[in-house]
């Protein structure tokens, strides 16, 4: 049975090194996509400090369609290049905002976010979606969280 640690870490990097421990733990025994969507997303929500949504959303006939997530229920299909999730995932960069409300063309699904993170989800060349992360707090991600995050999305494609 895993579970889940809620020992405050030292520092955000810890914390990442620590989360990152935990995935691996959570989905090296499962390879299926949906399931360790699922359980990445409940751990993140639960363990990542000031968030209000963690989840997925995985490319489908050319737009990204909401997969498994954690918090209110959220806008199903964002087609590529639009908001922070198709912008990262036309850029296959991340993406950090500290504003939403400055960033053009952002699609609110929970009135409360206030900045989000977008991963992109790319294994062997191919792009098969977004991680993306909202809080309520102004400014919540930084380069710490880019790279902790980035981490993360890693280990969720080792496992497929
Ligand atoms: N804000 C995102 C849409 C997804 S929700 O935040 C869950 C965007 O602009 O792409």
């Amino acid at each position: 049975m895993f579970e889940l640690k809620t020992v405050p870490a030292a520092s955000k990097h810890a914390l990442y090194q620590e989360l990152a421990a935990q995935a691996r733990a959570l989905l090296h025994a499962e390879h299926d996509l949906i399931a360790n969507a699922a359980n990445l997303s409940a751990l993140l929500f639960h363990a990542l400090p000031d968030v209000n949504w963690v989840g997925f959303y995985f490319l489908k006939d050319g737009e990204l369609v909401v997969g498994p997530f954690q918090g209110k229920p959220a806008c199903v299909r964002i087609a590529m290049g639009k908001g922070v999730c198709g912008t990262a995932a036309v850029k296959r960069e991340s993406i950090l905002v500290a504003d939403v409300n400055q960033f053009p063309g952002h699609i609110f699904c929970d009135a409360a976010s206030v900045s989000e993170a977008v991963v992109p989800l790319v294994k062997h060349g191919n792009l098969l979606g977004v991680l993306d992360i909202d809080s309520p707090e102004p400014a919540r991600f930084d380069e710490e969280d880019r790279a902790g995050l980035e981490q993360l999305a890693e280990v969720f494609l080792q496992s497929l």
